[in-house]
Protein backbone atom coordinates (compact mmCIF):
# COMPACT_ATOMS: atom_id res chain seq x y z
CA UNK A 1 0.00 0.00 0.00
CA UNK A 2 1.32 3.36 -0.91
CA UNK A 3 0.91 6.52 0.59
CA UNK A 4 -0.77 9.14 -1.41
CA UNK A 5 0.92 12.12 0.32
CA UNK A 6 4.44 11.17 -0.26
CA UNK A 7 4.42 7.70 -1.43
CA UNK A 8 5.89 6.24 0.54
CA UNK A 9 5.52 2.07 0.04
CA UNK A 10 4.62 -0.76 2.80
CA UNK A 11 4.40 -4.19 2.43
CA UNK A 12 1.75 -6.75 3.92
CA UNK A 13 3.25 -6.77 7.16
CA UNK A 14 3.57 -3.01 7.48
CA UNK A 15 7.19 -2.69 6.90
CA UNK A 16 8.02 0.88 4.68
CA UNK A 17 10.28 -0.56 1.87
CA UNK A 18 10.05 2.36 -0.28
CA UNK A 19 10.62 6.24 0.79
CA UNK A 20 10.79 8.06 -2.73
CA UNK A 21 12.59 11.85 -2.58
CA UNK A 22 14.59 10.99 0.29
CA UNK A 23 17.74 11.46 -0.55
CA UNK A 24 19.31 9.58 2.25
CA UNK A 25 17.27 7.14 4.06
CA UNK A 26 18.33 6.51 7.71
CA UNK A 27 18.07 3.63 9.98
CA UNK A 28 15.45 5.24 12.05
CA UNK A 29 13.28 5.42 8.80
CA UNK A 30 14.03 1.40 7.51
CA UNK A 31 13.07 0.39 10.96
CA UNK A 32 9.51 1.94 10.11
CA UNK A 33 6.82 -0.02 10.31
CA UNK A 34 2.61 0.19 10.64
CA UNK A 35 0.70 -1.92 12.61
CA UNK A 36 -1.11 -4.30 10.03
CA UNK A 37 -3.73 -6.97 9.89
CA UNK A 38 -4.09 -9.79 7.96
CA UNK A 39 -6.81 -9.30 5.34
CA UNK A 40 -9.46 -11.83 3.54
CA UNK A 41 -11.81 -10.60 0.81
CA UNK A 42 -14.96 -12.37 0.40
CA UNK A 43 -18.24 -11.42 -1.36
CA UNK A 44 -17.16 -7.68 -2.27
CA UNK A 45 -15.84 -6.88 1.18
CA UNK A 46 -12.53 -6.64 2.52
CA UNK A 47 -12.25 -8.25 6.72
CA UNK A 48 -9.60 -7.73 8.84
CA UNK A 49 -8.60 -9.56 11.58
CA UNK A 50 -8.03 -7.47 14.69
CA UNK A 51 -7.65 -9.87 17.74
CA UNK A 52 -5.15 -10.62 19.81
CA UNK A 53 -3.31 -13.68 17.79
CA UNK A 54 -3.74 -13.93 14.19
CA UNK A 55 -2.48 -17.30 14.24
CA UNK A 56 -5.15 -18.31 16.47
CA UNK A 57 -7.99 -16.27 14.17
CA UNK A 58 -11.30 -18.36 13.69
CA UNK A 59 -12.64 -18.82 10.44
CA UNK A 60 -14.05 -15.66 8.50
CA UNK A 61 -18.00 -16.60 8.40
CA UNK A 62 -19.09 -17.22 5.13
CA UNK A 63 -22.65 -15.66 4.99
CA UNK A 64 -24.73 -16.99 2.47
CA UNK A 65 -25.21 -13.35 1.36
CA UNK A 66 -21.36 -13.49 0.91
CA UNK A 67 -20.89 -16.55 -1.05
CA UNK A 68 -24.23 -17.34 -2.79
CA UNK A 69 -23.33 -16.95 -6.63
CA UNK A 70 -26.54 -17.78 -8.10
CA UNK A 71 -27.53 -14.24 -8.96
CA UNK A 72 -26.06 -10.62 -7.99
CA UNK A 73 -24.72 -9.22 -5.23
CA UNK A 74 -24.44 -5.61 -4.43
CA UNK A 75 -22.43 -3.38 -2.08
CA UNK A 76 -23.44 -0.16 -0.76
CA UNK A 77 -21.66 2.26 1.87
CA UNK A 78 -24.24 4.01 3.95
CA UNK A 79 -24.08 7.33 4.90
CA UNK A 80 -22.28 7.43 8.09
CA UNK A 81 -23.90 7.88 11.08
CA UNK A 82 -23.04 10.05 14.09
CA UNK A 83 -23.48 8.22 17.26
CA UNK A 84 -21.97 4.74 18.83
CA UNK A 85 -21.98 1.66 17.14
CA UNK A 86 -24.09 -0.28 20.21
CA UNK A 87 -27.18 2.12 19.21
CA UNK A 88 -27.47 1.10 15.72
CA UNK A 89 -26.63 -2.34 16.50
CA UNK A 90 -29.56 -2.30 19.64
CA UNK A 91 -32.10 -1.27 16.98
CA UNK A 92 -31.71 -5.35 15.77
CA UNK A 93 -32.87 -6.76 18.93
CA UNK A 94 -35.78 -4.47 19.22
CA UNK A 95 -38.00 -6.39 17.08
CA UNK A 96 -41.23 -3.97 18.15
CA UNK A 97 -39.42 -0.81 16.29
CA UNK A 98 -40.88 -1.68 13.08
CA UNK A 99 -44.49 -1.38 14.11
CA UNK A 100 -44.21 2.37 14.93
CA UNK A 101 -41.08 3.56 13.79
CA UNK A 102 -41.53 2.36 9.85
CA UNK A 103 -45.34 0.97 9.76
CA UNK A 104 -47.61 3.61 11.50
CA UNK A 105 -44.74 6.47 10.63
CA UNK A 106 -45.27 5.25 6.53
CA UNK A 107 -49.34 6.10 7.02
CA UNK A 108 -48.58 9.33 8.69
CA UNK A 109 -46.10 10.41 6.25
CA UNK A 110 -48.81 8.55 3.12
CA UNK A 111 -44.97 6.80 1.82
CA UNK A 112 -46.40 3.40 1.08
CA UNK A 113 -42.89 1.41 1.23
CA UNK A 114 -43.71 -2.12 -0.14
CA UNK A 115 -43.14 -3.59 3.20
CA UNK A 116 -45.28 -0.76 5.60
CA UNK A 117 -48.11 -2.80 5.97
CA UNK A 118 -46.13 -6.17 6.46
CA UNK A 119 -44.98 -4.46 9.98
CA UNK A 120 -47.91 -2.86 10.45
CA UNK A 121 -50.12 -5.56 11.80
CA UNK A 122 -50.78 -6.31 15.54
CA UNK A 123 -48.15 -7.84 17.17
CA UNK A 124 -49.36 -10.31 19.76
CA UNK A 125 -46.46 -11.49 21.15
CA UNK A 126 -42.71 -12.04 20.69
CA UNK A 127 -39.81 -14.77 21.67
CA UNK A 128 -36.10 -14.29 21.79
CA UNK A 129 -33.53 -16.98 22.60
CA UNK A 130 -30.00 -16.92 22.87
CA UNK A 131 -28.47 -18.66 19.55
CA UNK A 132 -24.88 -19.25 18.29
CA UNK A 133 -25.16 -16.88 15.91
CA UNK A 134 -26.24 -13.98 18.85
CA UNK A 135 -30.10 -13.90 19.72
CA UNK A 136 -32.72 -15.50 17.67
CA UNK A 137 -36.38 -13.41 17.05
CA UNK A 138 -39.49 -14.85 16.00
CA UNK A 139 -42.76 -12.28 16.44
CA UNK A 140 -46.55 -13.54 16.24
CA UNK A 141 -48.63 -10.95 14.01
CA UNK A 142 -52.50 -11.03 14.23
CA UNK A 143 -54.86 -9.02 12.57
CA UNK A 144 -56.52 -10.07 8.71
CA UNK A 145 -53.32 -11.54 7.71
CA UNK A 146 -52.04 -13.56 10.89
CA UNK A 147 -48.27 -14.73 10.76
CA UNK A 148 -45.71 -16.77 12.72
CA UNK A 149 -42.46 -14.50 11.77
CA UNK A 150 -39.05 -16.22 11.77
CA UNK A 151 -36.53 -13.49 11.45
CA UNK A 152 -32.76 -14.43 10.84
CA UNK A 153 -30.72 -14.10 14.30
CA UNK A 154 -29.47 -10.48 15.12
CA UNK A 155 -25.41 -11.60 14.33
CA UNK A 156 -23.57 -11.19 17.36
CA UNK A 157 -21.93 -8.68 17.49
CA UNK A 158 -22.44 -5.77 14.61
CA UNK A 159 -24.98 -7.37 12.12
CA UNK A 160 -28.26 -7.13 10.67
CA UNK A 161 -29.22 -9.82 8.74
CA UNK A 162 -32.71 -9.44 7.17
CA UNK A 163 -34.87 -10.40 4.20
CA UNK A 164 -36.51 -7.56 1.24
CA UNK A 165 -38.83 -9.77 -0.06
CA UNK A 166 -36.58 -11.97 -2.25
CA UNK A 167 -34.07 -10.34 -1.33
CA UNK A 168 -31.51 -11.47 1.35
CA UNK A 169 -29.57 -8.21 3.31
CA UNK A 170 -26.62 -7.89 5.86
CA UNK A 171 -25.44 -4.59 7.71
CA UNK A 172 -22.07 -4.55 9.36
CA UNK A 173 -22.28 -2.11 11.64
CA UNK A 174 -18.32 -1.30 11.97
CA UNK A 175 -17.48 1.54 14.60
CA UNK A 176 -15.06 4.15 13.20
CA UNK A 177 -14.57 5.48 16.49
CA UNK A 178 -16.88 5.69 19.51
CA UNK A 179 -18.83 8.54 18.44
CA UNK A 180 -19.15 7.29 14.17
CA UNK A 181 -20.15 4.64 12.70
CA UNK A 182 -20.25 3.22 9.08
CA UNK A 183 -22.63 0.79 7.59
CA UNK A 184 -21.49 -1.06 5.19
CA UNK A 185 -24.63 -3.02 2.99
CA UNK A 186 -24.46 -5.95 1.14
CA UNK A 187 -27.89 -7.15 -0.93
CA UNK A 188 -27.69 -10.26 -2.48
CA UNK A 189 -30.59 -11.36 -5.46
CA UNK A 190 -31.41 -14.72 -6.13
CA UNK A 191 -32.10 -15.57 -10.12
CA UNK A 192 -33.72 -18.82 -10.43
CA UNK A 193 -33.13 -19.24 -14.08
CA UNK A 194 -29.36 -18.78 -13.20
CA UNK A 195 -28.69 -16.45 -16.35
CA UNK A 196 -26.65 -14.67 -13.46
CA UNK A 197 -23.90 -16.33 -11.87
CA UNK A 198 -21.73 -13.93 -9.54
CA UNK A 199 -18.64 -16.11 -7.95
CA UNK A 200 -17.79 -15.13 -4.16
CA UNK A 201 -14.95 -13.44 -5.38
CA UNK A 202 -15.84 -11.29 -8.27
CA UNK A 203 -15.34 -7.73 -7.83
CA UNK A 204 -18.34 -6.23 -6.94
CA UNK A 205 -18.68 -2.33 -7.77
CA UNK A 206 -19.77 -0.03 -4.18
CA UNK A 207 -21.77 2.86 -4.29
CA UNK A 208 -22.30 5.57 -1.54
CA UNK A 209 -25.85 6.14 -0.47
CA UNK A 210 -26.52 9.96 -0.38
CA UNK A 211 -27.35 11.39 2.90
CA UNK A 212 -30.56 11.46 3.71
CA UNK A 213 -31.74 14.06 5.17
CA UNK A 214 -33.45 17.30 3.92
CA UNK A 215 -31.35 20.40 2.91
CA UNK A 216 -32.07 22.01 5.66
CA UNK A 217 -30.24 19.34 7.93
CA UNK A 218 -33.24 17.23 9.38
CA UNK A 219 -34.12 13.64 8.40
CA UNK A 220 -36.37 12.87 5.31
CA UNK A 221 -37.64 9.72 6.84
CA UNK A 222 -38.74 8.83 4.03
CA UNK A 223 -37.26 5.51 4.11
CA UNK A 224 -37.07 2.80 6.58
CA UNK A 225 -32.99 3.72 6.40
CA UNK A 226 -33.92 7.11 7.19
CA UNK A 227 -36.16 6.71 10.28
CA UNK A 228 -33.88 4.00 11.71
CA UNK A 229 -30.94 6.77 11.55
CA UNK A 230 -33.24 9.45 13.23
CA UNK A 231 -33.96 6.94 16.08
CA UNK A 232 -30.64 5.83 16.36
CA UNK A 233 -28.93 9.35 16.18
CA UNK A 234 -31.55 11.64 18.58
CA UNK A 235 -30.59 9.28 21.07
CA UNK A 236 -27.41 11.46 21.69
CA UNK A 237 -23.96 10.57 20.32
CA UNK A 238 -23.56 7.97 23.16
CA UNK A 239 -26.87 6.80 24.51
CA UNK A 240 -26.67 7.31 28.30
CA UNK A 241 -28.23 3.71 29.70
CA UNK A 242 -27.67 4.63 33.17
CA UNK A 243 -31.43 6.60 32.55
CA UNK A 244 -33.10 4.48 30.53
CA UNK A 245 -36.70 3.18 30.84
CA UNK A 246 -36.70 -0.57 29.45
CA UNK A 247 -40.08 -2.25 28.80
CA UNK A 248 -41.13 -5.58 28.85
CA UNK A 249 -40.70 -5.58 24.85
CA UNK A 250 -36.91 -5.12 25.37
CA UNK A 251 -36.39 -8.10 26.68
CA UNK A 252 -34.08 -9.04 23.20
CA UNK A 253 -32.07 -5.51 23.84
CA UNK A 254 -31.04 -6.55 27.54
CA UNK A 255 -30.53 -10.36 26.11
CA UNK A 256 -28.03 -8.93 23.62
CA UNK A 257 -26.11 -6.66 26.56
CA UNK A 258 -26.09 -9.49 28.52
CA UNK A 259 -24.19 -11.07 25.97
CA UNK A 260 -22.44 -8.38 25.14
CA UNK A 261 -20.77 -8.27 28.53
CA UNK A 262 -20.01 -11.84 29.43
CA UNK A 263 -18.57 -12.25 25.85
CA UNK A 264 -16.15 -9.17 26.68
CA UNK A 265 -15.39 -10.78 30.17
CA UNK A 266 -14.32 -14.26 28.56
CA UNK A 267 -12.35 -11.99 25.51
CA UNK A 268 -10.70 -10.24 28.89
CA UNK A 269 -9.83 -13.69 30.59
CA UNK A 270 -7.97 -14.76 27.38
CA UNK A 271 -10.61 -17.17 26.18
CA UNK A 272 -12.06 -17.22 22.92
CA UNK A 273 -15.68 -16.25 22.42
CA UNK A 274 -18.93 -18.41 22.15
CA UNK A 275 -20.89 -16.68 19.98
CA UNK A 276 -20.96 -16.50 16.55
CA UNK A 277 -17.04 -17.70 16.35
CA UNK A 278 -16.33 -20.22 13.14
CA UNK A 279 -13.69 -23.12 13.61
CA UNK A 280 -14.97 -25.98 11.78
CA UNK A 281 -14.76 -25.77 8.16
CA UNK A 282 -17.14 -28.49 7.00
CA UNK A 283 -19.77 -25.46 9.30
CA UNK A 284 -18.24 -22.72 7.42
CA UNK A 285 -18.86 -23.79 3.62
CA UNK A 286 -22.00 -21.54 4.07
CA UNK A 287 -23.87 -20.38 6.35
CA UNK A 288 -27.94 -19.46 6.02
CA UNK A 289 -30.96 -19.27 8.02
CA UNK A 290 -33.16 -21.85 5.88
CA UNK A 291 -35.56 -21.48 9.26
CA UNK A 292 -37.06 -17.81 8.43
CA UNK A 293 -39.93 -17.13 6.81
CA UNK A 294 -39.45 -14.42 4.27
CA UNK A 295 -41.92 -11.56 4.10
CA UNK A 296 -42.80 -11.63 0.31
CA UNK A 297 -45.70 -14.02 1.03
CA UNK A 298 -47.19 -12.06 3.74
CA UNK A 299 -46.58 -9.04 1.47
CA UNK A 300 -48.58 -10.74 -1.44
CA UNK A 301 -51.70 -11.60 1.25
CA UNK A 302 -51.78 -8.66 2.39
CA UNK A 303 -51.57 -6.74 -1.07
CA UNK A 304 -54.40 -8.91 -2.43
CA UNK A 305 -56.65 -7.99 0.39
CA UNK A 306 -56.18 -4.78 0.08
CA UNK A 307 -57.30 -4.82 -3.49
CA UNK A 308 -59.88 -7.08 -2.52
CA UNK A 309 -61.47 -4.16 0.35
FE1 LIG B 1 -35.72 -0.42 11.57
Amino acid sequence: MRCCYHGWLYDTTGQCIEFPLEPKVSRQQQDLRLKSYPLQALGGLLFAYMGPDPQKAPLLPRWDVLVREDGKREVKVFPDHHCNWLQIQENTADSTHTFYLHGIMDRELGLNHPFAAYYRRPIESMEFGFCEWGLDKTIVYGGDVPETEIRPPMIFPNILRIPNGPVEVMHWRVPIDDENTRILFVAFTPVNNGSVRTPEDAVIPFEYVPVMKTPDGEYDLQSFFSQDQMAQETQGVIYDRSNENLGTSDRGIVMYRRMLQEQIERVEQGKDPTVAVVRDPAKNRMIDFPNITSPADAIELIRAKEKAA
